[in-house]
Formats: C-alpha cells, structure tokens, sequence
C-alpha cells in the first residue's frame, strides 16, 4: 500500500464537490435507486472516500457500515464527521486490490472504484476483493466513470462544474482526466482509466460474479431542472452484480 495516495492531496475539494448538483442530482439518486431498502443489511463501502455514502447508508438503516478508503486523508475526514455525530460506522485504511476477507457482507457499494483500474489484471484484483467480502447471493452496487461514453463528448460538461478530457482514441488504460474549477480560480482534479465493458462482464464474471450490468443514471425527478442532455451519453454510470449464491 503506498505512504501517499493521491487523493491525500485533494480530500477537501473532493468533499466539497460532493455538493455539485451532478452529484445529488444523478450520482446520489442513481446509488440509492440501485441499493434499494438496505434496512438491516451489513454494508461495505468500498472505497468510503469522506464517507458521504457510508452516512447515508447508515442513516436509512444498514445494520451496519464499514468504511475502507486508500487515502489516510479521506479516512481521517470520515472519522473526524463520525467523532462529531457518530453513526456507528467503522472506517480503516486499506486498499481496495488487496483486501483480505474482513467479513460477509450483505451488500457491497464501490462509488469510483473500478475506473482506477488500468489493466485487466488490475480490475481482476478489485473484482476478486468485492467477491471475497460479500456473502453468497450478496450484491454490489456502485457508481463509475462510464465506459460507453462516446469520446466526443468528452470535455463538455463544463454547466455541471467539471471536464472530462482523454488524450487521443480511448484505448485499454486510456487516462481519463477529470478536471474542477473551483470559485477562487485555481482547479483540482484527479485521473480515471478506461477499459472496454466487455473487459468488465468478463472479468466479474471470472470473480464468480453473476449479471454484472452497467445501469444508466438517473436524475431526481424531485429537483427540477433538465437532466437530459448530461444523461445523454452520461459521464458517470450505476453498475450492479451478485455473488453467485
Ligand atoms: C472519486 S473518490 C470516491 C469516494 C466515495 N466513494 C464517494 O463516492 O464519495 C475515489 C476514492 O477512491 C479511493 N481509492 C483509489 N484507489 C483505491 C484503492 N486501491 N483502494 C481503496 N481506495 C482507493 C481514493 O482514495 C478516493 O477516496
């Protein structure tokens, strides 16, 4: 596990940009349509970033939530927001490629996991952790850079707060940068990778993964607003799967 990960250096701008209306609009309502009732579920977020959904996950009444994140940053966030209203949720340290079996959990939730992968080999190690901690017949749900974007809309979704720019024809392991303004004129970002779906529905497979699906986002009806045009070749995509039982 590396001393610095590089979301060490980003961890209060990726927080504050929870509250981008991309985010509550179509990236939370799409989450919780996929994880449905988790009422009395054992959860694993993976990776809990700051914890904004390991929160809301206990708060709409997981039995329980564990929280584990690469970056000590992220984590310490985390646990300093459940020191200030705990929720009983446990976070560590680890990552998420080399994660032993820590329990059997009901459900498995991986906001932006799977997009750090840059090989095959890599998703494999992500896909055979979520398989090792889940219990048969378990289900994981998450949120990821979309794979099946076409390419010329890369870049223009500067109305949502962000850019989304990949150099040259997306190729396995293609760098895909996402960029944030942020109001004092300076700008954070950090990198995802891409890799063909069929890569994805072969390799969950492979981790006795069964229905391993993309799901296109959804935006709340409730708040208003045209959502079209950013769910049309949408930039972020739900993803679901079950252990096979
Ligand atoms: C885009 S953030 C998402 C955080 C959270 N899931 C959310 O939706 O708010 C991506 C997170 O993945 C973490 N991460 C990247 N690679 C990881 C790995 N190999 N193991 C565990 N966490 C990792 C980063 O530290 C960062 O907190």
């Amino acid at each position: 596990m590396p001393d610095h990960a590089e979301y060490d250096d980003i961890a209060a701008e990726y927080a504050a940009s929870k509250q981008l209306p991309f985010r509550t609009v179509v990236e939370a309502p799409t989450l919780f349509s996929l994880a449905g009732d988790v009422r009395g579920l054992t959860v694993l977020d993976l990776p809990c970033g700051d914890g904004t959904y390991s929160r809301a996950l206990a708060r709409r009444g997981a039995a329980s939530v564990t929280g584990i994140d690469l970056s000590h940053a992220m984590v310490e966030r985390a646990e300093a927001a459940e020191r200030d209203a705990p929720l009983g949720i446990r976070y560590a340290v680890g990552d998420a490629a080399e994660l032993p079996a820590i329990g059997a959990f009901d459900l498995i939730l991986t906001s932006y996991l799977f997009n750090y992968a840059r090989t095959r080999a890599e998703l494999q190690a992500f896909a055979r952790s979520v398989a090792r901690n889940l219990k048969p017949g378990g289900r994981l749900v998450g949120m990821n850079d979309n794979p099946r974007t076409a390419p010329d809309r890369f870049g223009s979704y500067a109305t949502y707060g962000f850019s989304r720019t990949v150099e040259g024809p997306l190729r396995a392991g293609s760098r895909i940068r996402y960029d944030f303004p942020k109001a004092d004129g300076t700008h954070f970002g950090f990198d995802n990778f891409w890799l063909a779906p069929a890569t994805y529905e072969e390799v969950f497979a492979e981790a006795g993964l069964t229905g391993f699906r993309f799901v296109d986002a959804i935006a709340d009806p409730a708040a208003g607003g045209d959502w079209s045009d950013f769910l049309r070749d949408c930039p972020i995509t739900g993803l679901e799967a079950r252990r096979e039982a």
